[in-house]
């Protein structure tokens, strides 16, 4: 299949740019979309044709289930069965914005998008190229992460074409997502609300509005070994990794990289390529291996908006091993952690405790 690639500048378009995409969404053809998050692989949400394609497209197991992106809050209504008061509030604080709520599904909502549950995954992204693809479309568009599944999540159109291009129909380019990274997702099913995934909107804010909220267990993970299973069907599996292996370095920022300097110079002496994935503050302080720089530390949001495209930036390489700094427990920091965690494989070598970094 021939993937046909639309330029589109966030800041200066026009509604008739978006014509052929919005009309291939409406046929049930794959669209990839830039969001504030990360771009998405759209697909018409009540066609359960499309949605097999767009799992098909991305080699991703049918039980994760799919989020619905909506232009209108009204959307609501038709999407869930019931709406809870607390859902409206989110939605007038956060939407449009980096936010899904996970509601009880109405009989409109396929399971086919749904990987069989009960329950719907809705957003509302602020993306002004997102937004006006998904209005014009006069669709509800499903749509995961557009990469191939496993990999890092993409931020760019470069990184849509690497994993997608010849499997889906058209790849509109609005240049990187701002955020970086994936949605915040809360389940208001139960009694209390639930993180299922952190990102940035954070559980504060979240509290600031609902009162109570918690973090599903699954998401505070910190090893391999607690055996918790993500009540996100999307978060238990691996994810995010690049083609090395990949450790976190946690410890007294002298000590990490003094650790990762002596590391690279045992595996030069082998042969072999280390990669780093250093900031701003550090990057000058590595003597060997491959550094790549994902961001700066005092701007936590510079290393969420990187991080992505870092690690993918780490498989041209050629590097055998990836060591990378770890990232304080701030909001923004839990999500960043939560992602790099997960692709890692939970590995994360602990050079003492009360680290500093
Ligand atoms: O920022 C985002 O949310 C991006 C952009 C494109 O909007 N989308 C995204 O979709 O990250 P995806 O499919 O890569 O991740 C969706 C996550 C998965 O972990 C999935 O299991 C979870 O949401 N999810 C979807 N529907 C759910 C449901 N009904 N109950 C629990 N988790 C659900
Ligand atoms: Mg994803």
């Amino acid at each position: 299949m021939k993937t046909e690639l639309v330029k589109i500048n966030r800041d200066n378009f026009t509604e008739e740019e978006f014509s052929f995409a919005a009309q291939c969404l409406r046929e049930g053809k794959l669209v990839a979309f830039p969001t504030e998050t990360v771009y998405g692989l759209g697909g018409n949400a009540f066609d359960a044709t499309a949605s097999a394609r767009i799992y098909e497209a991305k080699g991703r197991p049918s039980d994760n289930p799919l989020i619905v992106h909506i232009a209108e809050v009204s959307a609501l209504a038709e999407l869930a069965s019931e709406v809870p008061e607390s859902a409206y509030a989110l939605a007038d604080a956060f939407w449009p914005g980096p936010l899904t709520m996970i509601l009880k599904k109405s009989d409109k909502v396929p399971k086919t998008t749904t990987g069989g549950l009960d329950t719907v995954a809705i957003r509302m992204p602020a993306d002004p190229v997102a937004a006006t693809l998904i209005r014009l479309s006069g669709i509800y568009v499903a749509a995961p992460s557009a990469n191939a599944s496993g990999r890092p999540s993409t931020t760019k159109a470069e990184h849509v074409i690497e994993d997608l291009d010849g499997k889906i129909d058209v790849i509109i380019d609005g240049g990187a997502s701002a955020i970086g990274l994936e949605s915040t997702i809360v389940d208001l099913t139960g009694e209390v609300p639930l993180i299922l995934r952190p990102g940035y909107i954070s559980a504060e804010q979240l509290a600031e509005v609902l009162g109570e909220v918690r973090f599903d267990e699954a998401v505070l993970k910190r090893s391999a070994s607690e055996n918790i299973v993500a009540k996100a069907p999307g978060m238990k599996y691996r994810h995010y990794a690049p083609k090395a292996p990949l450790y976190i370095v946690e410890g007294k920022s002298e000590e990490v990289i003094r650790y990762i300097n002596a590391e690279a110079v045992k595996n030069a002496a082998e042969g072999r390529i280390t990669g780093i994935l250093a900031t701003e503050e550090t990057k000058k302080s590595y003597t060997g291996g491959m550094v790549f720089c994902v961001g700066e530390r005092a701007n936590a949001e510079s290393i969420a908006a990187g991080l992505f495209d870092t690690l993918r930036s780490f498989d041209e390489t050629g590097v055998s091993v990836i060591y990378s700094e770890s990232f304080a427990d701030n909001p923004l920091g839990t999500a960043i952690m939560n992602r790099l965690l997960k692709a890692a494989g939970y590995h994360i070598i602990r050079l003492q405790k009360d680290e500093d970094i």
